[in-house]
């Protein structure tokens, strides 16, 4: 028997003005595409942008509906959205924020495990690493790649 550990890295930082200008920039964004979420059931209204290798950045926000499960999160929206424009550009960098009762959340939104999992698969498909940012108005969470927040990523298809 082997007991075994997996750990994680990840830098937290106090607020935006810590950040690179190209990573405020697309936390910026994050936070502003809240104000486009459809949230009527959860008030809960995040927001995701995405920039690519080429610099191009797109944004998505949570859309709910009222058959619960048709809605989607703001990651996928932006994902999906990325990915069905820029086929061919790799994905770099995801930032996300959220925002309850008009104020951006003090902890950092951290992604559902459906999310997470579709984050991985473009990461594969793109040959890079794609760096999260959690946007909390108290800190701000970088990690480096999808592995950080998925560990042992599905990838078992075709492999036994
Ligand atoms: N939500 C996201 O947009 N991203 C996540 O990673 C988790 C949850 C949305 C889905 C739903 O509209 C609302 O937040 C409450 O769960």
């Amino acid at each position: 028997m082997n007991h075994k550990e997996i750990h994680i890295r990840y830098t937290e930082y106090e607020n935006m003005q810590e950040l690179s200008a190209e990573d405020r920039e697309l936390a910026s964004m994050a936070v502003e595409a809240t104000v486009n979420s459809y949230a009527p059931y959860s008030e809960f209204h995040v927001g995701a942008a995405v920039r690519l290798t080429d610099g191009t950045a797109v944004t998505g926000a949570n859309q709910e509906n009222i058959a619960y499960p048709s809605g989607l999160c703001a990651e996928r929206t932006a994902m999906f959205y990325a990915a069905a424009k820029y086929p061919d550009i790799p994905m770099e960098t995801i930032a996300i924020a959220a925002s309850s009762h008009g104020e951006l959340c003090r902890e950092p939104a951290t992604p559902c495990g459906a999310c997470r999992q579709v984050m991985a698969e473009y990461q594969t498909r793109g040959g890079k690493p794609i760096s999260i940012i959690l946007v909390g108005s108290r800190k701000i969470w970088k990690f480096s790649c999808v592995d950080d927040i998925l560990p042992l990523i599905f990838d078992s298809l075709g492999k036994d």
